[in-house]
């Protein structure tokens, strides 16, 4: 047998190990798959949560950690990519929830919550003059984009490769069948003159830009400024609405990704965290574009949605970012994410293994290749058993990782918790050297 094939065999032996190892260490999680696929399409609900060979089901938590069904305790690193900031239990949060649950829900009208959190979101970013409230960041990303073709009554989006705008607007080589069938130009992220070109060849077509500034979803690869100030300044000559998706990057520093790079985009989309552990989206901008939804002067865009100000995310996503997440907060909680970063890469360069991890602040990826990762063009792909193999691996240390390797940090961790996980990573790369390195 030739080498390389002597390697893919112990690779596939390794994992069918593993595998089996998790399903005799799983009984009751495995049982409830099999019994939720009986009524949830592939026993779910939400396509990220599915890996094989079958999720665990998660019975609880406490601060930086969760259990599962069969009892194992794991240091939460998928933290509900991204949204699961604030960690399990947290006082502020179930006392805001609760107060707002007794002082009465579905009120059927404007609530005293909905101003002081709308006020707080335009301090803290304010580019976002005006704003308003949904349910999801994948709503908020629609009608921000909606709002641009009507503002600007063109029909087309830039997006970029890569760029995860909720679950009916993913882009890639080939969209999903459930996409929104948006007119689209398609660019590349963080390839500067390319891009400028695309813009202006379509200038008059393009009614909005929407991008992530660090690419989430797509492998956790950040824009560069020179990038994001680029396409500032030609949708700024162009007319063109420059949308900045902030749904997850929004954690990543106090006025989110836009602050950090002092950049003012046309219009942001929030999500996750805002909610303060519940449902939420939001999309704002400035008062001109905003101007189309004020009905009293003449906007024709109305908005509707039962859920839009509900008590419970407006009182609990208040508390949440202004007392929890302070700016203070954010910035302690991303300072730990760059080193656990640091550390994760240092582990690839010592231990020789094409190893690394991107992102910024306390969101992270892990890919295993070497060199600079700048879009997700350049990611070797990688066989899925390395993936499935690496989780499974860390799932047997007390690790909860996403297979496609998103770490997400929460504000109950420590950095002794995140040393714990470096060291089960060290431990990883040493035993299985040979096979990585093949
Ligand atoms: C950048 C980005 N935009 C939009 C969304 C969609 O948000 P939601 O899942 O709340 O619909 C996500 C979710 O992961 C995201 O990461």
């Amino acid at each position: 047998m030739n080498t390389a094939l002597k390697e893919c065999s112990e690779l596939d032996e390794a994992l069918a190990g593993a595998e089996s190892r998790f399903a005799a260490a799983n009984p009751k999680s495995r049982a409830r798959h099999e019994r939720a696929a009986g009524v949830l399409p592939a026993g779910h609900s939400r396509q990220t949560l599915y890996y094989a060979p079958f999720p665990l089901t998660i019975a609880g938590g406490k601060g930086c950690r969760i259990t599962d069904l069969d009892g194992h305790e794991y240091l939460n690193l998928v933290g509900d990519y991204a949204a699961g900031l604030f960690g399990q239990g947290c006082e502020a949060l179930q006392c805001a929830a609760l107060g707002a649950m007794q002082a009465g829900i579905s009120l059927s009208g404007p609530n005293a919550y909905e101003v002081e959190f709308a006020e707080y979101i335009s301090k803290r970013v304010p580019s976002m003059e005006q704003l308003r409230f949904c349910n999801s960041g994948s709503e908020a990303c629609l009608f921000a984009t909606l709002v641009a073709r009507h503002a600007t009554k063109r029909p087309k989006i830039l997006v970029f490769n890569g760029c995860y705008h909720g679950g009916f607007m993913i882009y890639g080589a080939v969209d999903p069948p459930l996409s929104v069938p948006f007119p689209l130009v398609k660019a590349e992220y963080n390839d500067i003159e390319a891009t400028r070109a695309i813009l202006r060849a379509n200038a008059t077509d393009i009614a909005a830009v929407l991008v992530e500034p660090v690419m989430g979803s797509g492998g956790a690869i950040p824009a560069t400024p020179d990038f994001l100030n680029m396409l500032r300044e030609e949708t700024r000559k162009l007319g063109v609405v420059l949308i900045f998706d902030e749904v997850m990057t929004s954690r990543m520093a106090p006025g989110g990704v836009q602050g950090l790079r002092g950049i003012r985009p046309d219009m942001t989309t929030l999500g996750k965290f805002w909610g303060g552990g519940f449902a939420f989206g939001a999309f704002g901008g400035s008062r001109e574009l905003m101007r189309h939804f004020d009905v009293r002067n003449g906007g024709l865009l109305s908005q509707a949605g039962t859920f839009n100000n509900n008590v419970i995310t407006m009182a609990t996503g208040l508390v949440g970012a202004r007392d929890v997440y302070s700016p203070e907060a954010c910035v302690r909680l991303n300072a730990l994410g760059d080193q656990l970063r640091e550390q994760l890469n240092e582990l690839g360069r010592t231990r020789n293994v094409a190893f690394q991890a991107t992102g910024l602040g306390g969101v992270l990826n892990t890919h295993w290749n070497s060199g600079p990762i700048t879009n997700p063009g350049v990611v070797v792909p990688v066989n899925a058993p390395v993936r499935r193999l690496f989780q499974l691996e860390m799932f047997e240390r007390g690790y909860y990782v996403a297979q496609r390797g998103m770490i997400n940090l929460s504000l109950p961790m420590q950095q002794n918790d995140l040393a714990g996980f470096v060291g089960a990573v060290h431990d990883y790369l040493t035993r299985y050297a040979t096979l990585l390195r093949a």
